[in-house]
């Protein structure tokens, strides 16, 4: 399922407050460079000043909207919004000074930033700037992009974003490439979005409703993820064999685990059932920070070393 994931090129990971979007994002990405792949591990942020937690779970010690080398194969970016705009107004002013001088007027630096619209264009245009970059050899400078969106509300609206500015400037340069960028994200060959959701019934509701609401944007949900399932120890004779005491015996100290584990049972039977995309279980650790990250990536893809000594068996 993950090999399908490393051939797109961007994975949009997605999901309500805190189900763990940031620590699959980064575990992706690490699972992505071990795998010998080259990612960009991109967080799109509410605020772009302060601390990052994402940069703080891969080791990036810069934290900014320039692109910055954290391990081989991994690189780190902080989208802004105010990178977009230069790039946007390098491309509709006749020369690039142009741009940096506009861009230092105070008056429209307060224009860009104040609409929610300009906002998310800006950071959409960096973006879109990113996955265009091509080396000198002419291959992508970023052929995979990890996005750790922040709570859905803000990147569902990042998502519906182009239509509105379509609709407001439908021809021109800047139209043609919020275009270009919609039809990226809308493309299910070139991206992914993954759903991270928690096994309790509450999220597994409102991932259904962001399932939804992916499907009216016509973005291409291509994964659920659910995060930080519950161990469970039990076959099920042993489990039919324990509520078999427990029928006798009555309440006991477990209750409240066994009937986690059966919450987390009904919550993957439901997403499955109801989801139509394929999921993914990653267990709950007892780890965390960036030996999460490590832990998870380590449950997703051999390492490349593994993959060779496997090769080299008889
Ligand atoms: N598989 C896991 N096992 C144990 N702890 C986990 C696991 N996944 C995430 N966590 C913990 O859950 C918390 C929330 O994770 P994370 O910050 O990645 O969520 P988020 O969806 O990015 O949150 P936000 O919406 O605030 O950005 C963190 O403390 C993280 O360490
Ligand atoms: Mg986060």
């Amino acid at each position: 399922m993950l090999e399908a994931l490393w051939e797109k090129r961007v994975l949009l990971v997605s999901g309500k407050g805190g189900v763990g979007k940031t620590t699959l994002a980064a575990a992706l990405a690490v699972a992505a460079a071990r795998a010998g792949r080259t990612v960009l591990l991109a967080e799109l942020s509410p605020e772009e000043d302060g601390p990052s937690p994402l940069a703080a779970l891969v080791g990036a010690r810069d934290v900014g909207p320039r692109v910055t080398r954290v391990r081989p194969g991994l690189n780190f970016v902080r989208l802004s919004a105010a990178e977009g705009h230069r790039h946007f107004l390098e491309k509709a002013l006749p020369a690039r000074w142009l741009a940096e001088a506009a861009l230092r007027t105070r008056a429209l630096r307060r224009f860009l930033e104040a609409g929610p619209a300009l906002r998310e264009m800006g950071l959409m245009y960096q973006m879109l700037t990113l996955l265009r970059h091509t080396r000198p050899d002419g291959r992508y400078a970023h052929p995979l992009t990890v996005v750790d969106l922040p709570a859905t509300g803000h990147a569902l609206a990042l998502a519906a974003l182009p239509q509105r500015v379509l609709a407001l400037m439908p021809g021109g340069p800047i139209g043609r490439d919020v275009r270009e960028g919609l039809d990226f994200l809308q493309d299910p060959v070139r991206t992914a979005v993954v759903l991270t959701s928690l096994p309790e019934p509450l999220p597994v509701s409102e991932s259904l409703h962001v399932a939804s609401e992916l499907r009216r944007l016509e973005l291409p949900l291509s994964v659920a993820v659910l995060n930080r399932m519950p161990e469970d120890p039990f076959t099920v004779e042993s489990r039919a064999a324990l509520n078999r005491l427990l029928a006798v015996h009555g309440p006991h100290q477990g209750a409240h685990a066994l009937a986690r584990l059966d919450r987390a049972h009904a919550a993957s039977v439901r997403l499955r059932r109801e989801l139509r995309a394929p999921l993914l279980t990653l267990p709950e650790l007892s780890v965390t920070g960036p030996a999460l990250a490590e832990a998870l990536a380590e449950t997703f893809a051999p390492r490349r070393e593994d993959a060779l000594w496997q090769e080299a068996l008889p």
